[in-house]
């Protein structure tokens, strides 16, 4: 009879296990305990259609899943934490925002608010299922609380401005620009979300690929760029600096989902380089160009005058230089022309030591090491 030490000592010799389609409940995580398996080696570990049990976070394999979950902790903070009496008296005075600046920043609100339970149901109803790596789950969960947070966010500047929430919470559905990105990205988790879909075929696997990208890269990694972008112009102005402040961690949040997104993407690659055809990179390349149009019409949507430092045309030249970025994260050629970065300030808004001189609103530092290095 096999004692434990032994059983992983088979274990490990093992050779890796082909990628096949365990049963949903297996991977999962939900299957029937197997009293007698062995236990889990590292090389037996895969970020999908993994066999080996899902329950057992240790030994790790991805260092930098578990490294980025112990970023988010230390990134820990709660919008009620911002003080929002400046916005308040602002966003009250009669000429202190102008027509156009208000409608950007409503709009901005409102693409948001829905989004952030938009990319929260994705990660939990579509990818945790299929993601099929402990450590990649670990963090998942912390994104899926700092998703809450941001949604928390909204809300607190509902209640805190006294705007219409079912205006703002509507605008998904009834804002057009901002409909057609939200549709856009549904269509890529919708059958991900069905009870029968499981991947292990190459075109159920390229179909997971697919909703990382419209997600982590896409959603995450390019359209809440330039909604950072406008109200951090605007916080740079000295306006509505609450909200400026709650974006600068939101944006460090974000930055981290989607290193994490990429480093998923790539890590697939690596253990199943068939997915990846040059055919597959086309449709990719098509996604992001098809994304960067949508954002360049919310762009002319949200801001058809623009205001002091920013306009539609400097945001969709931002979305070219991002979407070129974005490629080349995931091994792609670039998408657009060559373009330089118009907002540069954008880098330094994720050092949170630098632009707290400049908001000047709160002095207590989340995170011990000050300047980020995730984007
Ligand atoms: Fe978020
Ligand atoms: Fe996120």
């Amino acid at each position: 009879m096999l004692d434990w030490s032994e059983t992983a000592a088979i274990a490990r010799k093992l050779p890796p296990v082909a990628a096949a389609p365990a049963a949903a409940s297996e991977a999962a995580g939900l299957g029937t305990i197997d009293r007698h398996g062995g236990r889990v080696s590292v090389d037996e570990k895969r970020m999908i259609n993994c066999r080996a049990d899902v329950n057992q976070l240790l030994p790790l394999k991805y260092k930098w899943a578990w490294e980025k979950y112990l970023a988010g902790c230390n990134n820990h903070w709660m919008p009620t934490e911002v003080s929002m009496q400046a916005d308040i008296a602002l966003w009250k005075s009669r000429d202190g925002l102008t027509e156009d600046e208000r409608r950007a920043i409503k709009r901005n609100l409102g693409f948001f608010a829905a989004s952030e339970s938009l990319v929260a149901n994705n990660i939990v109803l579509a990818i945790y299922r299929h993601l099929t790596n402990p450590e990649c789950r670990q963090y998942l969960l912390r994104q899926a609380f700092e998703e809450a947070v941001h949604t928390h966010t909204f809300q607190y500047i509902v209640e805190s401005l006294g705007l219409d929430e079912g205006e703002l919470f509507n605008m998904y559905r009834e804002v057009p620009s901002i409909t057609d990105k939200a549709a856009w990205a549904i269509k890529h988790t919708q059958h991900l979300d069905d009870p029968d879909f499981k991947t292990g075929t190459p075109a159920a696997d390229q179909a997971f690929l697919r909703d990382l990208v419209a997600f982590y890269v896409i959603f995450e990694g390019m359209w809440f760029y330039t909604g950072f972008a406008q109200i951090l112009s605007l916080g740079r102005r000295n306006k509505m600096v609450g909200i400026a402040e709650q974006y600068q961690y939101i944006l460090r949040d974000e930055s981290i989902h989607l290193n994490f997104g990429i480093d998923v993407i790539n890590q697939i690659k690596i253990e199943n380089p068939q997915l990846w055809t040059s055919a597959f990179q086309d449709e990719v390349r098509g996604m992001i160009r098809e994304a960067a149009e949508l954002e360049a019409a919310y762009g002319r949507d949200t801001m058809p005058r623009g205001f002091l430092g920013l306009n539609a045309a400097l945001c969709e030249q931002y979305m070219h230089f991002i979407a070129n970025r974005r490629c080349a994260q995931i091994g792609l050629t670039p998408v657009f022309a060559e373009t330089d970065n118009p907002f540069p300030w954008m880098s330094e808004a994720m050092d949170l030591k630098k632009e707290k001189n400049f908001f000047e609103t709160r002095v207590i530092e989340y995170q011990n090491g000050g300047a980020l290095a995730w984007d």
